[in-house]
């Protein structure tokens, strides 16, 4: 498949308007200058071509969300369906792909009765889950609950509650939400506790700072099963159960954020399968629908949503006007009608494997500090000066634009790839595909240590 280019004056026109009228998300808008950000204009499984007709293989799964690959036509039509049929309740009904989608993602769901409170995007689900978390304390009489614990370093989104929780993206933006306590997080490659051999002390630390709040003031600790944001750091075995058993002692409600490892990036449905833990609240978004279309979640366990039933003082008065829009609703049950049939979850756990096996080649790189993954398709190259020391490049060695440039250059999609490569391809992707990434990587590493002298 190819892709036809765009013509030299269809791209400085679009990028003319983009420059005057387009805020670049966390970007620097005036990047719309020179060269300015790639303009995609195909996509088709794992492979997207740009608006000069280059092909490059999407590494990225978009932003951590493209599992079932781009081109699927039998999404589009499942919204076309919807969107013609009825695109949108009048205010207070609903459309039963609103119930079907909700339905769908409980029989996955490690707790069968659990309910669905339907949004567009991970940072609404984030939103969601901390009042749903805060209310439900309250309707139990323990209304002075009200702090969420979250890990420094982790991204819970970009609203303004949701940025106070773990400040990965903070901006100078005024006083962050009453009660956002950020605690530390699991970092074992560069853990200030232990070097490496995990003593839990990052998890019992977070013990010792709900004494301090006083347990009788703390709602739920939010956490992601292993944190993009912080470096994809795989924790300790015992970390997630020991995080459920604070939770736990101190009735203290565990949120699972899997805006990115929910619906089989670590190779099972959810991220926390892995760890063993089943959280009280859970946040999806991005794979739902795998970005066909907005659509997300708070899923919440039945001991949770109980709480909300009975009369009008139990009411979840929380309300998002597209929230679980259906024509999102229509995209995420065929994507999940997609995950089944071509089995993608499974696909995830073995190419995976792979991924993690093949990247070992990498230690043969003097620069390659560490690589991180082996549970699903999330994996992650950290370049250090030295291994042993652990000591990291200083901004001069110019990594943050070499490395995406050189990625980009051999047909590779990247983001924001500096000594710290992550890798979250599709979850379709092949043992060739996946031949291909790791080729790219070497290549582009030993080009490096040439470049700094370091071979
Ligand atoms: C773990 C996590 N939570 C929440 C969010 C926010 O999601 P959204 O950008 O869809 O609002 C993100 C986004 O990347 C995320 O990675």
């Amino acid at each position: 498949m190819t892709s036809t280019p765009l013509s030299p004056d269809a791209i400085a026109q679009i990028k003319q308007a983009a420059g005057d009228h387009l805020f670049l998300h966390a970007q620097q808008t005036a990047d719309w200058r020179g060269a300015g950000p790639r303009m995609y204009v195909k996509g088709d499984g794992v492979w997207v071509w740009d608006a000069q007709g280059n092909k490059y293989l999407d590494a990225m799964a978009g932003l951590w969300f493209k599992s079932a690959g781009y081109g699927r036509k039998e999404i589009a039509d499942a919204v076309y369906k919807q969107m013609t049929e009825i695109d949108s309740p009048p205010a207070g009904g609903v459309v039963p792909v609103q119930a079907q989608v909700a339905a769908k993602v409980a029989s996955l769901y490690h707790d069968k009765n659990a309910r669905l409170f339907l949004v567009s995007g991970g940072s609404e689900a984030v939103e969601t889950a901390v009042k749903m978390a805060k209310k439900y304390h309250h309707l139990n009489g323990k209304g002075g609950k009200y702090k969420i614990l979250a890990r420094r370093g982790s991204y819970h989104g970009g609203t303004a509650m949701s940025a106070s929780l773990g400040r990965a993206n903070a901006d100078t933006m005024g006083p962050e939400m009453v009660g956002a306590i950020n605690v530390v997080n699991t970092t074992p490659y560069r853990c200030a506790y232990c070097d490496g051999k995990c003593n839990l002390k990052c998890a019992n630390e977070i013990e010792t700072v709900i004494q301090f709040q006083g347990a009788d003031s703390v709602a739920a600790i939010i956490a992601e099963p292993i944190s993009a944001a912080a470096g994809i750091h795989v924790p300790h075995k015992d970390y997630w159960p020991r995080l459920r058993e604070i939770a736990d002692k101190y009735d203290v409600l565990l949120i699972a954020d899997e805006v990115i490892t929910g619906f089989g990036r670590l190779g099972s449905w959810f991220g926390t399968e892995r760890f063993g833990v089943k959280p009280d609240l859970t946040t999806v978004a991005k794979a739902l629908s795998s970005g066909y279309a907005p659509i997300a979640a708070a899923i919440a366990t039945k001991k949770v949503a109980d709480a909300f039933i009975g009369d009008q003082s139990k009411t979840f008065r929380h309300l998002i006007t597209f929230g679980g829009h259906p024509i999102a609703a229509a995209a995420a049950v065929k994507n999940l009608e997609i995950y089944e049939r071509e089995k993608l979850v499974e696909n995830s756990r073995k190419m995976g494997e792979y991924l993690f096996d093949q990247l070992q080649k990498l230690y043969e790189h003097s620069i390659v500090g560490e690589v991180r993954g082996g549970y699903g398709l999330l994996a992650a190259v950290e370049l250090a000066q030295d291994r042993q020391t652990k000591k990291q490049f200083p901004k001069e060695a110019g990594l943050a634009t070499k490395v995406p440039q050189k990625l980009t250059k051999k047909g590779i999609v990247s983001f924001r790839a500096a000594d710290l490569i992550a890798l979250c391809p599709p979850l379709i992707i092949t043992r060739e595909q996946i031949d291909f990434i790791v080729k790219v990587l070497d290549e582009t590493i030993g080009e490096l240590e040439q470049e700094l002298g370091v071979k």
